[in-house]
């Protein structure tokens, strides 16, 4: 085989175990890398088409030190979780929404991207290769982790020459140490995430080593998260480092318009409708964060986070708190959410995809 820059070993794919379950603690997962057996991997040469991919056991990846993704950031990722329902069917939630996702990333990041069937069969394989390692019903989900970077080797700024699209799974459950427990954001005042005309729209891995050291700062004063501040005004409301954000008034749900700089979260998109269903009035406009003050009610949405409600927000100096009780909208919304993710809730819309 002709040298490249990732090399990998490879098994056919019937070659994954059937255990039941591995051999884990199921009680008590977190948001953190669990390494499991199976990865997908499939590359694009020069000639711009993926083709073909396969899996292969789960490991260290070999890159060229040129490498485009590791020179000059050029790389996208997405997130989506496999359930585990009661009678051991496996349901995935809207890949296809991940897929097009990375294809529009792509395209500005000037990536060629796989075909939407062939991402999601690809995130197929990986949950189906790495099947004892999705948590059983009520424990968690198996998060699935598709990347599409450039490995290719390259010195002056430019595209790379050769492209890697790598799935890989992890068994998560709570994304926040406060598991299920409201959060507590702190508005960022120097920081920004995005900015227009950037990248922030697209799930680029170059949107989320900026944000560290504002994760960093407020963990440190016992913040859970950070909400960003627009770019420009530096006075609205755009999301969190790691989710979106919605905020309730009344019969009201609101959530910063997407404009480039806001990730349109596959999540954030699945609450609009569900909200809608229940009732609720949804509008996605500019929101001052002074309109934090006298909300009823703050909620954070995202794959990996799910829905998790804020408890307090501090802007300027000034902490809000919410009052916290079991009729949150936010808790009506999620248990619907992970009702059809888990196959407990009817899917009138087809957004659930056995495997
Ligand atoms: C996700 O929600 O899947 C994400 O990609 C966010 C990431 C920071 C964990």
């Amino acid at each position: 085989q002709a040298a490249s820059s990732l090399q990998q070993a490879c098994e056919p794919s019937s070659a994954y175990s059937n255990d039941e379950y591995a051999d884990i603690d199921w009680n008590g997962l977190g948001f953190g890398v669990i390494p499991t057996d199976y990865m997908y991997i499939m590359k694009c040469p020069s000639d711009g088409y993926f083709q073909q991919g396969q899996l292969c056991r789960y490991g260290n990846i070999e890159l060229s030190p040129s490498a485009g993704v590791l020179n000059y950031g050029q790389g996208l990722f997405e997130g989506t979780k496999v359930y585990r329902k009661k009678d051991g069917g496996l349901y995935l939630f809207r890949p296809d929404q991940n897929a097009t996702r990375m294809q529009i990333g792509a395209e500005r990041m000037c990536m060629p991207s796989p075909s939407i069937e062939h991402f999601i069969n690809a995130v197929k394989q990986t949950a189906l290769a790495n099947r004892r390692w999705i948590p059983p019903p009520g424990k968690g989900s198996l998060y699935v982790r598709p990347l599409l970077i450039g490995t290719g080797p390259v010195l002056g700024l430019a595209p790379s020459p050769e492209y890697t699209f790598l799935v890989y799974a992890s068994p998560v459950g709570n994304y926040f140490k406060e598991g299920t427990a409201p959060i507590n954001l702190y508005v960022e005042g120097e920081f920004h995430r995005a900015s227009r005309g950037g990248a922030g729209g697209v799930k680029s891995i170059t949107n989320y080593a900026p944000v560290l050291k504002a994760i960093h700062r407020a963990k440190d004063r016992g913040f859970s998260d950070v909400l960003y501040l627009d770019s420009l005004n530096k006075k609205n409301i755009e999301e969190v480092s790691s989710c979106n954000i919605f905020i309730v008034k009344g019969n009201i749900l609101s959530t910063p318009a997407t404009n480039g700089t806001i990730l349109e979260g596959v999540t954030r998109k699945s609450i609009m409708e569900i909200a809608k269903d229940l009732g609720y009035q949804v509008e996605e406009r500019t929101i001052p964060a002074d309109d934090l003050i006298d909300a009823d009610e703050v909620f954070c949405t995202g794959t990996a986070v799910g829905v998790a409600a804020v408890g307090s927000i501090t802007y300027n100096g000034k902490r809000t708190e919410y009052e916290i009780s079991p009729d949150l909208v936010c808790k009506k919304l999620y248990s619907r959410l992970v009702g059809i993710q888990s196959g407990a809730v009817e899917d009138n819309r087809g957004w659930v995809v056995e495997i």
